[in-house]
């Protein structure tokens, strides 16, 4: 018989077993990290183990979600649509949902009614690109550009964020850059700011910061510096998501949009 319930502190060693088998490397303390963020809740399918996953988080009017997956051998049985029912049941009326799709993924969600914004670039820092930026400081100001830029209400998550990395901001103007150290994959994001100048020298210095081999989610593919792991594709339920183009040179994450 199987339920369908939040994830608890005791499931954290399967989940991270279960995304292991996808390599999307996952330790324990990011799921604790994404349970302190206040925004962010993981459902599982379970019987008498878990056998899919799906993290919804709640952004005010938009929902996002991330973490959806089935166990190998129970592909196929219809597990995988009852969590995005499940996970859009629990982020209640939303005027967008949206979501990081693998090219993979893309034909199960056009199943499940969603429609494809456009593509972003999953990308490694391979070196070698000067940036400039300096310590940040205004919090609230960022809160406030993150909404602007993405339309996004996650103060609480941002400021999580913080906490478990660094932040850096644009010599000039307004803007930030999140930086998150982790053994398993260090990853610069979000990134905004004002202009394109500011923006890319910022997005650089959270590179070089974090080192060669760090990640992040770009809205450009072909800029210096950066291979490309695999391209995601924006999925969303509801009105397109808002993203201001101008001022966004990196997304939170694929986790986290
Ligand atoms: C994507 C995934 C979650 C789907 O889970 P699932 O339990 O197999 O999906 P369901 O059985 O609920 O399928 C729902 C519908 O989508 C279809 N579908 C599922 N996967 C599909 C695929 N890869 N290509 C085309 N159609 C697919 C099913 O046929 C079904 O349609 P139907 O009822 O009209 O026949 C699962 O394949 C998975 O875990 N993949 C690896 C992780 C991953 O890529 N996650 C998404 C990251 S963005």
């Amino acid at each position: 018989m199987m339920d369908f319930r939040p994830a608890g502190p005791k499931d954290y060693d399967e989940l991270v077993a279960l995304t292991g088998q996808e390599d999307w490397n996952y330790r324990p303390e990011d799921f604790d990290l994404m349970e302190r963020t206040g925004c962010a809740r993981t459902l599982v399918a379970t019987n008498d183990r878990i056998l899919g996953m799906i993290t919804v988080l709640d952004y005010g009017e938009i929902g996002w979600i991330s973490n959806v997956l089935v166990e190998r051998e129970m592909r196929g049985r219809g597990i995988g649509r009852d969590l995005i029912n499940a996970g859009i049941q629990h982020l209640e009326a939303k005027r967008t949902v949206a979501l990081f799709s693998t090219q993979e993924a893309k034909a199960f969600y056009l199943r499940e009614g969603f429609k494809f914004d456009r593509d972003f670039y999953f990308v490694r820092y391979v070196g070698g690109v000067k940036g400039a930026a300096k310590d940040f400081r205004w919090l609230d100001n960022a809160f406030e550009m993150d909404r602007e830029c993405f339309g996004y209400r996650r103060a609480r998550l941002l400021r999580t964020l913080m906490g478990a990395g660094r932040a850096l901001a644009p010599l000039r103007g307004r803007g930030f850059a999140l930086l998150r150290h982790d053994p398993k994959e260090a990853a610069v994001g979000p990134v905004v700011a004002d202009d394109r100048g500011a923006g890319l020298r910022l997005l650089y210095a959270a590179f070089n910061a974090l080192g060669v081999g760090c990640t992040a989610v770009l809205p450009d593919a072909g800029i210096d510096g950066v291979e490309e792991i695999f391209p995601v594709s924006r999925a969303y339920l509801g009105e397109k998501p808002p993203t201001d183009y101008g001022r966004v040179f990196a997304f939170a994450g694929l986790e986290f949009g």
